[in-house]
């Protein structure tokens, strides 16, 4: 009985921090996910360039050439796709997107960026996301779906030829598939940098964070 008891505040005491345990699960898988598909992406993209003249240094691709860069690529996705499925329905079922990410006022983000641009980063409330931050949150989280409609497409032009209608043709979606790369890329240049900058936040996604009082959702 004490046992189930200590289990059962243990769970509660987990469900209460900021960043609960599936949540930094699935932060860390995607962290992963992402780093592998964005580099043997660069190892496919090199075998056929969109950019003349613009090819990524072998040192930054995975796979020593397309081949291998390919089959690295469709064993990420799988991992990509299921743990992005999984974090979007975590995020929608338990109000986690709604609370965190929502409202985005524009008087917020006006501030919030006139104060970066002062260098002044606030961070004193890990509990609560600046409006940057949310804007930037769903930017990426648009992008990833992106990727996997858009990586989807051009793996299975054929099955798939309303898709690739849709978008515009093969060579169309190929383009849009990696202006998603190339923003999500970018996210990750300054949301590293960003966590650098505060290492409380890092701690916090590896930690689990402050607890949130009872009436905050995961
Ligand atoms: C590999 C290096 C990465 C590091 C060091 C890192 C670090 C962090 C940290 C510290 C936070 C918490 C921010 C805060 O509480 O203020 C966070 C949240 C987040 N990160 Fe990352 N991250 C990485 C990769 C990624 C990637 C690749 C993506 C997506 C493409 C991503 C998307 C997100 C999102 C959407 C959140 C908000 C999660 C939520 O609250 O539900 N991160 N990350």
């Amino acid at each position: 009985m004490r046992t189930r008891d200590a289990m059962s505040a243990a769970v509660r005491n987990t469900a209460r921090r900021l960043h609960p345990l599936p949540i930094r699960i699935m932060h860390w898988i995607n962290a992963l996910a992402m780093i592998v598909m964005i580099t043997s992406g660069w190892g496919i993209y090199d075998d056929d360039v969109i950019i003349r003249g613009f090819s990524f240094p072998g040192w930054l691709r995975l796979g020593e050439w397309a081949a291998p860069s390919l089959n690295y690529h469709f064993a990420g996705m799988w991992l990509l796709a299921l743990n992005g499925l999984a974090y979007l329905t975590y995020g929608v079922v338990t109000g986690r997107f709604r609370e965190r990410l929502l409202p985005i006022r524009l008087r917020d983000l006006v501030e919030t960026v006139r104060d970066t641009l002062h260098l002044r980063i606030a961070h004193e409330d890990l509990t609560v996301y600046n409006a940057v931050q949310k804007v930037l949150y769903f930017v990426v989280i648009a992008a990833g779906v992106s990727q996997v409609v858009t990586g989807l497409a051009i793996w299975k032009p054929v099955q798939l030829s309303p898709l690739i209608s849709l978008l515009g043709g093969f060579q169309s979606a190929r383009v849009i598939h990696f202006i998603g790369m190339t923003v999500i890329v970018g996210f990750l240049l300054v949301h590293v940098l960003l966590s650098l900058l505060v290492p409380r936040t890092l701690w916090a996604m590896l930690a689990g964070g402050p607890r949130l009082k009872p009436s905050r959702t995961p």
